[in-house]
């Protein structure tokens, strides 16, 4: 078994989400998990809520649905195994949604693969960083992205979409 852990929704290729896009449409999504968010459903429910991340994927499945994108899922909680992906994704996604969890405040390794990839990307946390301890309100790769939404929780993943999907310039289904 290799160190990544790729998630997907069951039956749900990359192809199968998402109504029909015209040919051409930027609409490919690779929405990654970092470090910790495996265990979502266990962690402090104030801050993340109560859903496993299994369930989290599958609103956003369904947000991804709503607005014409097509979604692809990775969660690992070894930093190489999230830089390796990030190498890899160039040509088979348009944009990434990213929550790295605490790598997000210290990874430059991620931040410098980020900037490899050369993809349009959101940055997204389930919980207000902004208000939390001084170490969780720096992000590494916030500048690399075109936005940053934190603190509203399963539904910030929608917001964020939508931010990737204007930023994209697909049409809405
Ligand atoms: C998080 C916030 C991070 O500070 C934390 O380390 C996480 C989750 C969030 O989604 O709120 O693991 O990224």
């Amino acid at each position: 078994m290799t160190a990544a852990h790729p998630s997907r929704i069951p039956g749900a290729g990359p192809a199968s989400r998402g109504h029909m896009a015209p040919s051409g449409t930027r609409n490919r999504i690779a929405v990654m998990h970092g470090v910790n968010l495996d265990q979502l459903g266990r962690r402090p429910a104030g801050h993340y809520g109560t859903l496993t991340l299994m369930q989290l994927e599958g609103r956003i499945a369904g947000f991804a649905d709503e607005l014409g994108l097509t979604v692809q899922f990775f969660q690992t909680n070894h930093e190489g195994a999230f830089v390796e992906e990030l190498h890899r994704l160039e040509d088979t996604v348009d944009g990434l949604l990213l929550n790295p969890g605490a790598w997000t405040h210290y990874s430059w390794a991620i931040r410098d693969a980020l900037e490899i990839a050369g993809l349009p990307a959101v940055e997204v946390h389930l919980s207000d960083v902004a208000s939390r301890e001084p170490w969780r309100q720096l992000s590494v790769i916030g500048d690399l992205c075109v936005a940053t939404v934190a603190g509203s929780g399963p539904d910030g993943y929608r917001d964020a979409l939508v931010r990737l999907r204007d930023a994209l310039g697909t049409m809405s289904a």
